[in-house]
């Protein structure tokens, strides 16, 4: 992880992957969404307007997780241009952090405002249970190196960039009405994104909830830091798909993990259906 990462080389490879994109398309999505484990299918709920495997893009990572396709979709969430992520890269699959970050980084350079990160996660206190949703309001990153580590990139952004709202209070409005709107209970809490992809110990849940943490995942956090170095603005939800290690008697399992964001599948869709429609211009 201590690789160097080459300024030139990382905005080259940028702007190559914004050129594919562009011979393409000239669509400019206005909403960056990154679909978490079990969500892929609401990318085929957009009006598309393209779609672009990730093997077009050069120097894209490509996603080799359970439940993630690998596909950048284009269209649109009523009038609301939105670019999707259909599957992620996590660092547990042995990519550079700038790598897991590039695919957030290309579309703030296609003119991208807003990033929308959804994830599965671990519940750390007892009514986190399989199947709740969680809206990020914070997060820790712990163990995960810095995304921005290395030369900086003026481009997208400044060097020290500050992280006091990394959720952006607006979007967290427009969630919470969304919610509400379709019955669900939106429960809030701070996110802490370890590498993975062992599942935790629950001497380290133990840990993580000393750290004051809600929910734990093994993504999102570096995604957002370079969006808010880029200067989006940010909001995640998180899809609880199990209690965290030691806080029930079950085992952890991948397929469990799946199971409950299947299960969660339509009310996370509604959610973001109705909150993606509302993140119009002039809110
Ligand atoms: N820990 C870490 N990542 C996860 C978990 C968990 O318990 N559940 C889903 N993703």
């Amino acid at each position: 992880m201590a690789e160097k990462t080459n300024k030139t080389d990382e905005m080259r490879l940028l702007r190559d992957c914004a050129d594919a994109v562009r011979r393409r398309t000239d669509f400019t999505p206005r909403v960056a969404l990154v679909l978490g484990s079990g969500l892929g299918g609401f990318a085929d709920e957009l009006r598309k307007t393209a779609e672009i495997p990730y093997e077009e893009l050069p120097g894209f990572p490509r996603s080799t997780a359970p439940g993630h396709a690998g596909r950048l979709v284009l269209g649109y969430v009523e009038d609301v241009p939105v670019a999707v992520l259909q599957g992620r890269v996590h660092l547990y699959e042995g990519y550079s952090p700038a790598e897991v970050v590039r695919p957030v980084r290309l579309l703030a350079m296609l003119g991208a405002k807003i990033f929308f990160a959804t994830n599965a996660a671990g519940g750390m206190r007892p009514e986190l249970g399989a199947g709740e949703l969680m809206m990020l309001t914070d997060h820790v990153s712990c163990f995960v190196p810095n995304p921005l580590r290395g030369e900086n990139l003026d481009e997208l952004g400044t060097r020290f960039p500050d992280m006091t709202e990394v959720y952006d209070a607006g979007l967290r409005e427009i969630l919470q009405s969304a919610a509400e709107k379709n019955g669900i209970e939106l429960r809030r809490g701070v996110y802490v994104q370890l590498p993975g992809p062992s599942f935790e110990t629950p001497a380290e849940i133990r840990m993580l909830a000393a750290l004051g943490a809600d929910a734990v995942g093994m993504s999102t956090v570096v995604e957002a830091v370079a969006a808010r170095h880029a200067g989006l603005r940010v909001c995640a939800v998180s899809m609880i798909a199990n209690l965290a290690a030691g806080l029930s008697p079950a085992p952890l399992s991948a397929e469990e993990v799946l199971a409950a964001a299947n299960a969660a599948a339509p009310r996370f869709k509604a959610l973001l259906w109705d909150s993606i429609a509302r993140m119009k211009e002039d809110e």
